[in-house]
């Protein structure tokens, strides 16, 4: 069982962004810039870029996983990805429930909730994604997505959760909560975890923070005794951005994982 995670993620989500090509390179000028750091480096590339993303991020600490993915296991739904597809070209994770998803795609909790089954099921990380719109009740909006999402989880899966709290009016408009903000939620996402996977457990599974991160906000934001991790849209477009985000992070690293 797991206590506090012991090391800060920085998830980048590049969305609708880069060919193969394209990721490929920013792999490759990631590498000699990783060195010694202290953080977690996930990345969530297009379908089409996950294979040679792994390839290319063999021998490293770069962790590559997908951005979607279908509940079922096989069949027939033109369009889709399932998990073990997911899992054969080497990704490790899957972000879950993205609130362009919700929102654009119509997926619901319980949509949702099946995926993360599924994942779990063939042994993918989950990085679920929450978060209210403008002028939503945040509290009862993250309660109702995080109890549909996990229902009847056995707590022994909840090792390979994440959590991404990702306020929808944050999301790419450059407007974010303060850090205060953001810890009050994480704070209480955490008490719904343990709620649903008991103290312990619920400590263990690491919270991230989503919605206009840059590298001006990202080290005041992490420095937060709930926040987790970062999971970044537009700002890890950008390696040059991006490495600089994992430098200073790594860096600022807050007293909790000294
Ligand atoms: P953003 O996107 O950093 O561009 O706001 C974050 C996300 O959608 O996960």
């Amino acid at each position: 069982m797991k206590d506090r995670p012991k090391k800060f993620y920085l998830v980048a989500n590049w969305k609708m962004n880069k060919t193969v090509r394209e990721a490929n390179f920013f792999i490759e000028s990631l590498i000699p810039e990783l060195g010694m750091n202290g953080v977690h480096v996930y990345i969530a590339p297009p379908f089409m870029a996950i294979a040679s993303s792994v390839q290319y991020a063999r021998d490293t600490s770069i962790v590559i996983g997908a951005q979607n993915m279908h509940d079922a296991r096989d069949g027939a739904f033109t369009g889709e990805i399932a998990a073990f597809m997911l899992r054969e070209a080497g990704a490790a994770f899957v972000i879950l429930g993205h609130s362009e998803r919700r929102h654009l795609f119509g997926e619901t909790n319980a949509f949702i909730h099946r995926k993360v089954v599924r994942a779990l099921q063939d042994d993918l990380q989950a990085i679920v994604c929450v978060g209210e719109k403008e002028g939503e009740e945040p509290e009862e909006i993250l309660r109702e997505q995080i109890m549909t999402a996990f229902e009847k989880v056995p707590a022994e899966e909840s090792e390979k959760i994440l959590l991404a709290y990702e306020p929808v009016w944050a999301i790419g408009t450059g407007k974010t909560p303060t850090p205060k903000q953001i810890q009050e939620m994480h704070g209480f996402c955490r008490k719904l975890l343990q709620e649903l996977f008991g103290k312990k457990r619920g400590e263990g599974i690491p919270i991230l923070y989503g919605g206009s991160v840059n590298v001006n906000n990202a080290v005041a934001i992490s420095q937060e005794p709930d926040v987790d991790g970062l999971l970044v849209g537009g700002a890890s477009l950008d390696p040059q951005k991006f490495i600089q985000m994992i430098q200073l992070v790594s860096k600022n690293q807050p007293e909790k994982y000294v």
